[in-house]
Protein backbone atom coordinates (compact mmCIF):
# COMPACT_ATOMS: atom_id res chain seq x y z
CA UNK A 1 0.00 0.00 0.00
CA UNK A 2 2.72 2.42 1.07
CA UNK A 3 5.04 2.16 -2.00
CA UNK A 4 1.95 2.79 -4.33
CA UNK A 5 1.15 5.75 -2.67
CA UNK A 6 4.95 6.31 -2.67
CA UNK A 7 4.54 5.61 -6.39
CA UNK A 8 1.30 7.84 -7.26
CA UNK A 9 2.75 10.74 -5.56
CA UNK A 10 6.02 10.61 -7.21
CA UNK A 11 4.49 10.13 -10.59
CA UNK A 12 2.08 13.17 -10.06
CA UNK A 13 5.16 15.52 -9.52
CA UNK A 14 6.86 13.57 -12.56
CA UNK A 15 3.76 14.51 -14.59
CA UNK A 16 4.14 17.95 -13.07
CA UNK A 17 7.45 18.32 -13.35
CA UNK A 18 7.15 17.29 -17.03
CA UNK A 19 4.58 19.87 -18.04
CA UNK A 20 6.57 22.87 -16.23
CA UNK A 21 9.94 21.62 -18.47
CA UNK A 22 8.06 21.37 -21.75
CA UNK A 23 6.76 24.65 -21.17
CA UNK A 24 9.75 26.45 -19.96
CA UNK A 25 11.32 24.52 -22.99
CA UNK A 26 9.13 25.49 -25.57
CA UNK A 27 11.79 27.69 -27.41
CA UNK A 28 13.15 27.23 -30.53
CA UNK A 29 15.48 25.15 -29.60
CA UNK A 30 13.29 22.29 -28.53
CA UNK A 31 11.59 22.34 -31.71
CA UNK A 32 12.85 19.26 -32.17
CA UNK A 33 13.28 16.16 -30.12
CA UNK A 34 14.57 12.56 -30.79
CA UNK A 35 11.35 10.10 -29.78
CA UNK A 36 11.43 6.54 -28.64
CA UNK A 37 8.30 4.12 -27.33
CA UNK A 38 7.77 1.69 -24.42
CA UNK A 39 5.14 -0.31 -24.09
CA UNK A 40 6.79 -2.15 -20.99
CA UNK A 41 9.56 -2.20 -18.34
CA UNK A 42 11.57 -4.97 -20.85
CA UNK A 43 12.60 -2.43 -23.18
CA UNK A 44 13.40 0.17 -20.60
CA UNK A 45 17.26 -0.35 -19.89
CA UNK A 46 17.49 -0.40 -24.00
CA UNK A 47 15.92 2.82 -23.87
CA UNK A 48 18.41 3.99 -21.03
CA UNK A 49 21.32 2.86 -23.46
CA UNK A 50 19.54 4.83 -26.69
CA UNK A 51 19.23 7.90 -24.29
CA UNK A 52 22.89 7.47 -23.62
CA UNK A 53 24.23 6.99 -26.43
CA UNK A 54 23.08 9.98 -27.94
CA UNK A 55 24.12 11.95 -25.08
CA UNK A 56 27.43 10.48 -25.87
CA UNK A 57 27.24 12.91 -29.46
CA UNK A 58 26.90 15.95 -27.83
CA UNK A 59 23.31 16.42 -29.06
CA UNK A 60 21.45 18.64 -26.75
CA UNK A 61 18.11 18.26 -28.42
CA UNK A 62 15.02 17.39 -26.32
CA UNK A 63 14.68 13.13 -25.41
CA UNK A 64 11.30 11.97 -25.80
CA UNK A 65 9.88 8.71 -24.13
CA UNK A 66 6.21 8.02 -25.48
CA UNK A 67 5.23 5.48 -22.42
CA UNK A 68 2.21 3.27 -22.29
CA UNK A 69 0.36 1.92 -19.75
CA UNK A 70 2.62 -1.69 -19.47
CA UNK A 71 5.55 0.53 -18.42
CA UNK A 72 6.01 0.73 -13.77
CA UNK A 73 6.17 3.91 -11.96
CA UNK A 74 9.56 3.24 -11.31
CA UNK A 75 10.32 2.89 -14.79
CA UNK A 76 9.48 6.10 -15.77
CA UNK A 77 11.31 7.91 -12.55
CA UNK A 78 14.32 6.13 -13.89
CA UNK A 79 14.40 7.57 -17.28
CA UNK A 80 12.90 10.84 -16.10
CA UNK A 81 16.25 10.95 -14.35
CA UNK A 82 18.05 9.74 -17.06
CA UNK A 83 17.43 13.10 -19.06
CA UNK A 84 14.60 11.81 -21.01
CA UNK A 85 10.61 13.77 -20.92
CA UNK A 86 8.75 11.02 -20.00
CA UNK A 87 4.95 11.18 -22.12
CA UNK A 88 2.27 9.10 -21.14
CA UNK A 89 0.03 7.52 -23.84
CA UNK A 90 -2.89 5.51 -24.41
CA UNK A 91 -2.52 2.52 -26.62
CA UNK A 92 -4.37 2.93 -30.27
CA UNK A 93 -6.26 0.29 -30.26
CA UNK A 94 -4.80 -1.85 -33.68
CA UNK A 95 -7.56 -2.68 -35.61
CA UNK A 96 -6.15 -5.93 -36.94
CA UNK A 97 -8.01 -8.65 -35.43
CA UNK A 98 -6.19 -11.66 -36.71
CA UNK A 99 -2.50 -10.66 -36.42
CA UNK A 100 0.73 -11.63 -34.03
CA UNK A 101 0.13 -11.26 -30.51
CA UNK A 102 3.18 -8.98 -30.62
CA UNK A 103 1.84 -6.25 -32.38
CA UNK A 104 -0.82 -5.75 -29.91
CA UNK A 105 -0.60 -2.24 -29.75
CA UNK A 106 1.76 -1.53 -31.96
CA UNK A 107 -0.30 0.74 -33.88
CA UNK A 108 0.34 3.34 -31.07
CA UNK A 109 3.40 4.25 -32.44
CA UNK A 110 1.76 6.54 -35.10
CA UNK A 111 1.13 8.85 -32.31
CA UNK A 112 4.23 9.97 -32.81
CA UNK A 113 2.65 11.84 -36.32
CA UNK A 114 0.39 13.78 -33.50
CA UNK A 115 3.42 15.18 -31.44
CA UNK A 116 2.53 18.35 -32.32
CA UNK A 117 4.54 20.11 -29.74
CA UNK A 118 7.45 19.56 -32.28
CA UNK A 119 8.44 20.88 -35.70
CA UNK A 120 10.28 17.60 -36.12
CA UNK A 121 10.66 14.16 -34.50
CA UNK A 122 13.64 11.30 -34.90
CA UNK A 123 12.07 8.37 -33.91
CA UNK A 124 14.45 5.44 -32.56
CA UNK A 125 13.19 2.15 -31.43
CA UNK A 126 14.69 1.58 -28.10
CA UNK A 127 16.47 -1.79 -29.54
CA UNK A 128 18.88 1.08 -31.51
CA UNK A 129 22.04 3.04 -30.59
CA UNK A 130 23.25 6.02 -31.99
CA UNK A 131 27.12 5.99 -32.72
CA UNK A 132 27.57 9.00 -34.48
CA UNK A 133 25.96 12.70 -34.31
CA UNK A 134 22.55 12.31 -36.68
CA UNK A 135 20.82 15.79 -35.73
CA UNK A 136 21.88 16.37 -39.79
CA UNK A 137 18.39 14.22 -39.97
CA UNK A 138 16.31 16.67 -38.89
CA UNK A 139 16.83 18.46 -41.99
CA UNK A 140 15.18 15.71 -43.78
CA UNK A 141 11.41 15.65 -45.17
CA UNK A 142 8.47 15.48 -44.01
CA UNK A 143 8.85 11.71 -43.67
CA UNK A 144 11.92 9.89 -43.52
CA UNK A 145 12.90 6.11 -43.15
CA UNK A 146 15.07 3.45 -44.41
CA UNK A 147 14.64 1.09 -47.16
CA UNK A 148 14.90 -2.72 -45.68
CA UNK A 149 14.68 -6.12 -47.60
CA UNK A 150 12.22 -6.00 -50.24
CA UNK A 151 11.84 -2.73 -51.25
CA UNK A 152 9.65 -1.64 -47.69
CA UNK A 153 10.49 0.75 -45.09
CA UNK A 154 11.34 -0.07 -41.78
CA UNK A 155 9.87 1.96 -39.35
CA UNK A 156 12.60 1.65 -36.74
CA UNK A 157 14.12 5.13 -37.62
CA UNK A 158 11.78 7.66 -38.87
CA UNK A 159 12.04 11.61 -39.28
CA UNK A 160 8.54 12.60 -38.78
CA UNK A 161 7.14 16.29 -39.12
CA UNK A 162 4.07 15.38 -36.68
CA UNK A 163 0.49 17.22 -37.58
CA UNK A 164 -2.46 16.61 -36.12
CA UNK A 165 -4.17 16.42 -39.94
CA UNK A 166 -1.96 13.84 -41.27
CA UNK A 167 -2.34 12.10 -37.98
CA UNK A 168 -5.95 12.19 -38.42
CA UNK A 169 -5.85 11.17 -42.00
CA UNK A 170 -3.58 7.82 -41.03
CA UNK A 171 -5.87 7.38 -38.17
CA UNK A 172 -9.30 6.98 -40.52
CA UNK A 173 -7.62 4.77 -42.45
CA UNK A 174 -5.89 2.39 -40.61
CA UNK A 175 -8.76 0.45 -41.10
CA UNK A 176 -8.94 -0.10 -44.90
CA UNK A 177 -5.24 0.09 -45.47
CA UNK A 178 -3.26 -3.59 -45.81
CA UNK A 179 -0.85 -3.70 -43.39
CA UNK A 180 1.02 -6.92 -44.27
CA UNK A 181 2.77 -7.00 -40.98
CA UNK A 182 -0.27 -6.77 -39.13
CA UNK A 183 1.33 -4.13 -37.33
CA UNK A 184 2.64 0.00 -37.81
CA UNK A 185 5.08 -0.91 -40.56
CA UNK A 186 2.79 -3.09 -42.69
CA UNK A 187 0.52 0.28 -42.35
CA UNK A 188 3.00 2.63 -43.03
CA UNK A 189 4.41 1.33 -45.97
CA UNK A 190 0.81 0.75 -47.36
CA UNK A 191 0.04 4.97 -46.41
CA UNK A 192 3.38 6.08 -48.15
CA UNK A 193 3.15 3.51 -51.00
CA UNK A 194 5.48 5.26 -53.31
CA UNK A 195 7.95 5.53 -50.75
CA UNK A 196 10.27 3.43 -52.53
CA UNK A 197 10.61 5.78 -55.21
CA UNK A 198 11.69 8.75 -53.26
CA UNK A 199 15.03 10.57 -53.55
CA UNK A 200 17.67 9.53 -51.08
CA UNK A 201 18.09 12.38 -48.33
CA UNK A 202 21.70 13.99 -49.01
CA UNK A 203 23.14 14.64 -45.31
CA UNK A 204 25.44 17.33 -46.90
CA UNK A 205 23.06 19.32 -48.51
CA UNK A 206 23.87 23.38 -48.53
CA UNK A 207 21.28 25.43 -46.60
CA UNK A 208 21.10 26.90 -49.76
CA UNK A 209 19.46 24.61 -51.91
CA UNK A 210 17.70 23.61 -49.15
CA UNK A 211 15.93 26.86 -49.04
CA UNK A 212 15.33 26.89 -52.45
CA UNK A 213 13.39 23.77 -52.95
CA UNK A 214 9.77 22.46 -51.21
CA UNK A 215 10.39 20.12 -48.42
CA UNK A 216 10.15 16.67 -49.79
CA UNK A 217 7.11 14.93 -48.89
CA UNK A 218 9.37 11.78 -48.51
CA UNK A 219 12.84 10.75 -48.50
CA UNK A 220 15.11 7.32 -47.89
CA UNK A 221 17.53 7.78 -45.14
CA UNK A 222 21.09 5.20 -46.11
CA UNK A 223 21.66 2.32 -44.56
CA UNK A 224 24.00 4.27 -42.04
CA UNK A 225 21.12 5.31 -40.39
CA UNK A 226 19.52 2.11 -39.38
CA UNK A 227 22.32 -0.72 -39.76
CA UNK A 228 20.55 -4.15 -39.15
CA UNK A 229 22.46 -6.02 -37.05
CA UNK A 230 21.19 -8.92 -39.10
CA UNK A 231 22.88 -7.99 -42.08
CA UNK A 232 25.83 -7.93 -39.97
CA UNK A 233 25.74 -11.24 -39.12
CA UNK A 234 25.24 -12.79 -42.49
CA UNK A 235 28.17 -11.59 -43.63
CA UNK A 236 30.40 -10.94 -40.34
CA UNK A 237 30.83 -7.85 -41.03
CA UNK A 238 28.85 -4.66 -41.65
CA UNK A 239 28.15 -4.11 -45.33
CA UNK A 240 28.88 -0.27 -45.09
CA UNK A 241 32.03 1.23 -43.78
CA UNK A 242 31.98 1.07 -40.20
CA UNK A 243 33.14 4.18 -39.78
CA UNK A 244 30.53 5.78 -41.11
CA UNK A 245 27.88 4.24 -39.31
CA UNK A 246 25.48 6.09 -37.30
CA UNK A 247 22.57 4.19 -35.79
CA UNK A 248 22.68 0.52 -34.91
CA UNK A 249 19.60 -1.34 -34.89
CA UNK A 250 19.51 -4.24 -32.98
CA UNK A 251 16.63 -6.45 -34.95
CA UNK A 252 17.73 -10.33 -34.66
CA UNK A 253 14.49 -11.26 -33.36
CA UNK A 254 14.66 -12.62 -30.13
CA UNK A 255 18.34 -11.77 -29.42
CA UNK A 256 18.13 -8.37 -27.92
CA UNK A 257 21.41 -6.74 -26.70
CA UNK A 258 20.19 -6.54 -22.81
CA UNK A 259 19.62 -10.21 -23.10
CA UNK A 260 23.49 -11.55 -21.58
CA UNK A 261 23.61 -14.19 -23.70
CA UNK A 262 23.27 -12.16 -26.62
CA UNK A 263 26.43 -10.85 -26.18
CA UNK A 264 28.05 -14.52 -26.86
CA UNK A 265 26.55 -14.94 -30.01
CA UNK A 266 26.22 -11.28 -31.83
CA UNK A 267 29.65 -9.19 -31.66
CA UNK A 268 28.08 -5.61 -32.22
CA UNK A 269 26.26 -6.47 -28.45
CA UNK A 270 29.67 -5.59 -27.94
CA UNK A 271 29.17 -2.00 -28.95
CA UNK A 272 25.97 -1.76 -27.17
CA UNK A 273 27.19 -2.82 -23.58
CA UNK A 274 30.11 -0.49 -23.83
CA UNK A 275 27.62 2.34 -23.44
CA UNK A 276 25.51 0.85 -21.14
CA UNK A 277 28.86 -0.30 -19.29
CA UNK A 278 28.80 4.04 -18.83
CA UNK A 279 25.32 4.26 -17.64
CA UNK A 280 24.78 6.81 -14.57
CA UNK A 281 23.37 5.76 -11.43
CA UNK A 282 20.34 8.37 -11.99
CA UNK A 283 18.73 6.18 -9.39
CA UNK A 284 20.63 4.19 -6.48
CA UNK A 285 21.96 0.93 -7.59
CA UNK A 286 20.96 1.95 -11.57
CA UNK A 287 24.71 2.76 -12.11
CA UNK A 288 25.93 0.59 -15.25
CA UNK A 289 22.52 -0.88 -15.80
CA UNK A 290 21.85 -2.65 -13.13
CA UNK A 291 18.17 -3.15 -11.29
CA UNK A 292 18.48 -2.76 -8.35
CA UNK A 293 15.64 -5.39 -7.43
CA UNK A 294 17.94 -8.17 -9.61
CA UNK A 295 21.14 -6.75 -7.81
CA UNK A 296 19.95 -8.02 -4.75
CA UNK A 297 18.58 -11.27 -6.65
CA UNK A 298 21.91 -11.67 -7.59
CA UNK A 299 23.74 -11.10 -4.63
CA UNK A 300 21.41 -13.91 -3.30
CA UNK A 301 22.23 -16.21 -5.93
CA UNK A 302 26.06 -15.35 -5.40
CA UNK A 303 25.68 -16.51 -1.59
CA UNK A 304 23.41 -19.32 -1.74
CA UNK A 305 25.56 -20.43 -5.00
CA UNK A 306 28.47 -20.14 -2.42
CA UNK A 307 27.54 -22.18 0.14
CA UNK A 308 26.31 -24.89 -2.62
CA UNK A 309 29.88 -25.42 -3.65
CA UNK A 310 31.02 -25.51 -0.29
CA UNK A 311 28.65 -28.38 0.20
CA UNK A 312 29.70 -30.27 -2.82
CA UNK A 313 33.27 -31.56 -1.40
CA UNK A 314 31.28 -32.80 1.20
CA UNK A 315 28.90 -34.68 -1.10
CA UNK A 316 31.99 -36.25 -2.45
CA UNK A 317 31.14 -37.58 -6.15
CA UNK A 318 30.89 -41.25 -5.10
CA UNK A 319 27.70 -40.02 -3.01
CA UNK A 320 29.88 -40.71 0.36
CA UNK A 321 29.14 -37.57 2.27
CA UNK A 322 31.67 -36.80 5.12
CA UNK A 323 35.50 -35.46 5.45
CA UNK A 324 36.34 -39.49 4.33
CA UNK A 325 37.01 -38.18 0.58
CA UNK A 326 39.01 -35.63 1.40
CA UNK A 327 40.99 -38.53 4.03
CA UNK A 328 41.19 -40.47 1.08
CA UNK A 329 42.62 -37.96 -0.84
CA UNK A 330 45.37 -36.76 1.45
CA UNK A 331 45.54 -40.38 1.89
CA UNK A 332 46.42 -40.50 -1.62
CA UNK A 333 48.80 -38.14 -1.56
CA UNK A 334 50.55 -39.75 1.15
CA UNK A 335 51.00 -42.86 -0.47
CA UNK A 336 51.80 -41.45 -3.34
CA UNK A 337 54.91 -39.40 -1.92
CA UNK A 338 55.38 -42.93 -0.03
CA UNK A 339 55.77 -44.64 -3.20
CA UNK A 340 57.52 -42.52 -5.30
CA UNK A 341 54.85 -40.98 -7.28
CA UNK A 342 53.94 -44.46 -9.01
CA UNK A 343 49.85 -44.77 -8.44
CA UNK A 344 48.12 -47.52 -10.89
CA UNK A 345 44.71 -46.12 -9.73
CA UNK A 346 45.92 -42.47 -10.67
CA UNK A 347 45.25 -42.08 -14.24
CA UNK A 348 41.62 -41.95 -15.77
CA UNK A 349 41.34 -44.94 -18.02
CA UNK A 350 38.66 -47.61 -18.63
CA UNK A 351 40.64 -50.04 -17.81
CA UNK A 352 41.18 -48.38 -14.52
CA UNK A 353 38.90 -50.44 -12.99
CA UNK A 354 40.01 -53.96 -13.69
CA UNK A 355 43.36 -53.14 -13.42
CA UNK A 356 42.23 -53.61 -9.51
CA UNK A 357 42.01 -57.02 -10.63
CA UNK A 358 42.25 -58.35 -6.59
CA UNK A 359 39.25 -56.06 -5.79
CA UNK A 360 37.09 -56.38 -9.12
CA UNK A 361 36.93 -60.20 -9.69
CA UNK A 362 35.40 -60.79 -6.66
CA UNK A 363 32.79 -57.61 -7.27
CA UNK A 364 32.52 -56.59 -10.82
CA UNK A 365 30.18 -59.76 -10.91
CA UNK A 366 27.63 -58.10 -8.87
CA UNK A 367 26.60 -55.10 -10.84
CA UNK A 368 24.07 -54.44 -12.50
CA UNK A 369 24.27 -55.15 -16.18
CA UNK A 370 21.58 -51.88 -16.66
CA UNK A 371 23.20 -49.99 -14.04
CA UNK A 372 25.42 -48.11 -16.97
CA UNK A 373 22.30 -47.76 -19.00
CA UNK A 374 20.35 -46.23 -16.67
CA UNK A 375 23.13 -44.16 -15.17
CA UNK A 376 23.69 -42.28 -18.43
CA UNK A 377 20.01 -41.21 -19.21
CA UNK A 378 19.93 -40.36 -15.64
CA UNK A 379 23.22 -38.07 -16.11
CA UNK A 380 21.61 -36.41 -18.93
CA UNK A 381 18.23 -35.54 -17.71
CA UNK A 382 20.30 -33.85 -14.33
CA UNK A 383 22.25 -32.12 -17.20
CA UNK A 384 19.33 -30.64 -19.19
CA UNK A 385 17.12 -30.10 -15.55
CA UNK A 386 20.27 -27.94 -14.46
CA UNK A 387 20.75 -25.67 -17.76
CA UNK A 388 16.81 -25.43 -17.86
CA UNK A 389 17.26 -24.49 -14.36
CA UNK A 390 20.18 -22.14 -14.97
CA UNK A 391 18.68 -20.07 -17.75
CA UNK A 392 15.74 -19.35 -16.23
CA UNK A 393 16.87 -18.62 -12.85
CA UNK A 394 19.67 -15.82 -14.39
CA UNK A 395 18.22 -12.49 -14.42
CA UNK A 396 18.10 -11.61 -18.21
CA UNK A 397 19.70 -8.08 -18.18
CA UNK A 398 22.76 -8.63 -16.07
CA UNK A 399 25.58 -7.83 -17.91
CA UNK A 400 27.22 -10.92 -20.30
CA UNK A 401 29.79 -12.03 -17.65
CA UNK A 402 27.87 -11.78 -14.73
CA UNK A 403 25.46 -14.04 -16.50
CA UNK A 404 27.46 -16.34 -17.26
CA UNK A 405 29.51 -16.91 -13.92
CA UNK A 406 26.15 -16.93 -12.24
CA UNK A 407 24.59 -19.26 -15.03
CA UNK A 408 27.28 -21.75 -14.37
CA UNK A 409 27.37 -21.47 -10.25
CA UNK A 410 23.78 -22.27 -11.16
CA UNK A 411 24.10 -25.43 -13.36
CA UNK A 412 26.96 -26.95 -11.56
CA UNK A 413 25.31 -26.61 -8.27
CA UNK A 414 21.69 -28.38 -9.63
CA UNK A 415 24.11 -30.68 -11.38
CA UNK A 416 26.19 -31.73 -8.37
CA UNK A 417 22.81 -32.33 -6.07
CA UNK A 418 21.40 -33.95 -8.85
CA UNK A 419 23.75 -36.18 -10.12
CA UNK A 420 25.44 -36.70 -6.68
CA UNK A 421 22.26 -37.58 -4.94
CA UNK A 422 21.42 -40.03 -7.33
CA UNK A 423 25.62 -41.67 -6.91
CA UNK A 424 24.37 -41.69 -3.03
CA UNK A 425 22.09 -43.62 -3.68
CA UNK A 426 23.42 -46.23 -5.98
CA UNK A 427 26.05 -46.36 -3.62
CA UNK A 428 23.51 -47.03 -1.18
CA UNK A 429 22.36 -49.23 -2.95
CA UNK A 430 25.54 -51.19 -3.48
CA UNK A 431 25.74 -51.43 0.41
CA UNK A 432 22.55 -52.73 0.95
CA UNK A 433 23.41 -55.75 -2.23
CA UNK A 434 26.34 -56.21 -0.26
CA UNK A 435 24.78 -57.00 3.32
CA UNK A 436 22.25 -59.13 1.79
CA UNK A 437 24.34 -61.22 -0.24
CA UNK A 438 26.86 -61.35 2.58
CA UNK A 439 29.39 -61.30 0.36
CA UNK A 440 33.24 -60.97 2.34
CA UNK A 441 34.55 -58.21 1.05
CA UNK A 442 37.97 -59.07 -0.10
CA UNK A 443 41.16 -57.98 2.60
CA UNK A 444 38.70 -57.27 4.86
CA UNK A 445 40.50 -58.61 6.90
CA UNK A 446 43.85 -58.11 6.63
CA UNK A 447 42.80 -54.75 6.16
CA UNK A 448 45.87 -52.46 6.96
CA UNK A 449 47.48 -49.16 5.58
CA UNK A 450 49.35 -50.44 3.12
CA UNK A 451 45.92 -52.46 1.50
CA UNK A 452 43.84 -49.31 2.10
CA UNK A 453 45.19 -47.14 -0.81
CA UNK A 454 44.04 -50.16 -2.96
CA UNK A 455 40.62 -49.80 -2.27
CA UNK A 456 38.45 -48.09 -4.62
CA UNK A 457 37.49 -45.71 -2.43
CA UNK A 458 40.63 -44.03 -2.33
CA UNK A 459 40.16 -43.23 -5.64
CA UNK A 460 40.43 -40.09 -7.13
CA UNK A 461 39.17 -40.88 -10.30
CA UNK A 462 35.59 -39.11 -9.59
CA UNK A 463 37.35 -35.81 -9.56
CA UNK A 464 38.92 -36.46 -12.89
CA UNK A 465 35.81 -37.12 -14.24
CA UNK A 466 33.77 -34.09 -12.50
CA UNK A 467 36.85 -31.73 -13.35
CA UNK A 468 36.71 -33.26 -17.19
CA UNK A 469 32.84 -32.68 -17.04
CA UNK A 470 32.91 -29.14 -15.97
CA UNK A 471 36.14 -28.33 -18.05
CA UNK A 472 34.10 -29.29 -21.24
CA UNK A 473 31.23 -27.83 -20.02
CA UNK A 474 32.71 -24.36 -19.29
CA UNK A 475 35.52 -24.85 -22.67
CA UNK A 476 32.42 -25.82 -25.20
CA UNK A 477 30.47 -22.60 -25.46
CA UNK A 478 33.61 -20.54 -24.47
CA UNK A 479 35.73 -22.04 -27.97
CA UNK A 480 34.97 -20.15 -30.34
CA UNK A 481 35.47 -16.95 -28.48
CA UNK A 482 39.02 -18.62 -27.23
CA UNK A 483 39.84 -18.78 -31.02
CA UNK A 484 38.22 -15.61 -32.31
CA UNK A 485 35.49 -16.80 -34.69
CA UNK A 486 32.85 -14.49 -34.73
CA UNK A 487 30.28 -15.61 -37.63
CA UNK A 488 27.24 -16.69 -35.66
CA UNK A 489 26.76 -19.98 -37.88
CA UNK A 490 30.33 -20.92 -37.24
CA UNK A 491 30.33 -20.22 -33.91
CA UNK A 492 27.23 -22.17 -33.33
CA UNK A 493 28.58 -25.37 -35.30
CA UNK A 494 31.49 -24.95 -33.15
CA UNK A 495 29.46 -25.33 -29.82
CA UNK A 496 27.38 -27.83 -30.65
CA UNK A 497 30.97 -29.57 -31.78
CA UNK A 498 32.42 -28.72 -28.41
CA UNK A 499 28.60 -29.87 -27.11
CA UNK A 500 29.09 -33.20 -28.82
CA UNK A 501 32.72 -33.76 -27.03
CA UNK A 502 31.02 -33.18 -23.76
CA UNK A 503 28.01 -35.68 -24.47
CA UNK A 504 30.09 -38.50 -25.66
CA UNK A 505 32.96 -37.24 -21.85
CA UNK A 506 30.07 -37.16 -19.82
CA UNK A 507 28.28 -40.70 -21.10
CA UNK A 508 31.46 -42.00 -20.57
CA UNK A 509 32.16 -40.96 -17.13
CA UNK A 510 28.25 -40.94 -15.87
CA UNK A 511 28.95 -44.94 -16.34
CA UNK A 512 32.40 -44.68 -14.36
CA UNK A 513 30.90 -42.76 -11.72
CA UNK A 514 28.05 -45.00 -11.26
CA UNK A 515 29.51 -48.21 -11.46
CA UNK A 516 32.28 -46.90 -9.48
CA UNK A 517 29.46 -45.69 -6.55
CA UNK A 518 28.13 -49.10 -6.92
CA UNK A 519 31.40 -50.91 -6.41
CA UNK A 520 32.22 -48.92 -3.56
CA UNK A 521 29.21 -49.26 -1.43
CA UNK A 522 29.55 -53.14 -1.96
CA UNK A 523 33.18 -52.79 -0.07
CA UNK A 524 31.77 -49.89 2.39
CA UNK A 525 29.49 -52.40 4.19
CA UNK A 526 31.17 -51.69 6.92
CA UNK A 527 32.05 -48.19 7.15
CA UNK A 528 32.48 -48.14 10.92
CA UNK A 529 35.69 -49.56 10.50
CA UNK A 530 36.69 -47.07 7.57
CA UNK A 531 36.10 -44.38 9.57
CA UNK A 532 38.31 -44.87 12.61
CA UNK A 533 40.71 -45.70 9.65
CA UNK A 534 40.20 -42.29 8.39
CA UNK A 535 40.60 -40.96 11.64
CA UNK A 536 43.74 -42.25 12.14
CA UNK A 537 45.16 -40.73 8.98
CA UNK A 538 43.58 -37.57 9.40
C1 LIG B 1 -3.46 14.54 -31.11
O1 LIG B 1 -2.94 15.77 -30.64
C2 LIG B 1 -3.93 16.71 -30.29
C3 LIG B 1 -3.23 18.00 -29.93
O2 LIG B 1 -2.12 17.82 -29.15
C4 LIG B 1 -4.78 16.18 -29.14
O3 LIG B 1 -5.78 17.09 -28.78
C5 LIG B 1 -5.39 14.84 -29.55
O4 LIG B 1 -6.08 14.27 -28.48
C6 LIG B 1 -4.31 13.90 -30.03
N1 LIG B 1 -4.94 12.68 -30.54
C7 LIG B 1 -4.68 11.47 -30.02
C8 LIG B 1 -5.47 10.33 -30.59
O5 LIG B 1 -3.87 11.29 -29.16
Amino acid sequence: MKSSWRFEFGFILLLALNQNLRTALASESSKQAYVTLLYGDEFVLGARVLGKSIRDTRSTKDMVVLVSDGVSDYAKTLLQADGWIVTPISLLENPNQVRPTRFWGVYTKLKIFNMTDYKKVVYLDADTIVVKNIDVLFKCGKFCANLKHSERLNSGVMVVEPSEELFNDMVSKVTTLYSYTGGDQGFLNAYYAGFPSARVFDPNVSPEVLDSRPVAEMERLSTLYNADVGLYMLANKWMVDEKELCVIHYTLGPLKPWDWWTSWLVKPVDIWQDVREHLEESLPGTGRGRDPHNDLLVRNFELFCFLGLIMTPLYSSSGSISTRSLCDHARHIYYKFRSGGALAYSTVSSSNINSNQQFSNGVHSMVPAFLGGISILVCFMAVIVSLGFGFSVVPRQVKPWTGLVLMYEWIFTTFFLLFGGYLHIIYKWGKMVASQTGNPRPGASDYDFEKGHQRVSCDVAPWYYGLGMAFLAVAAPLAPGVFGINALFLRLSMMAGGGLIFACFTTYASEQLAIRSFMRGLEDRDTSRTRNVCFLCC
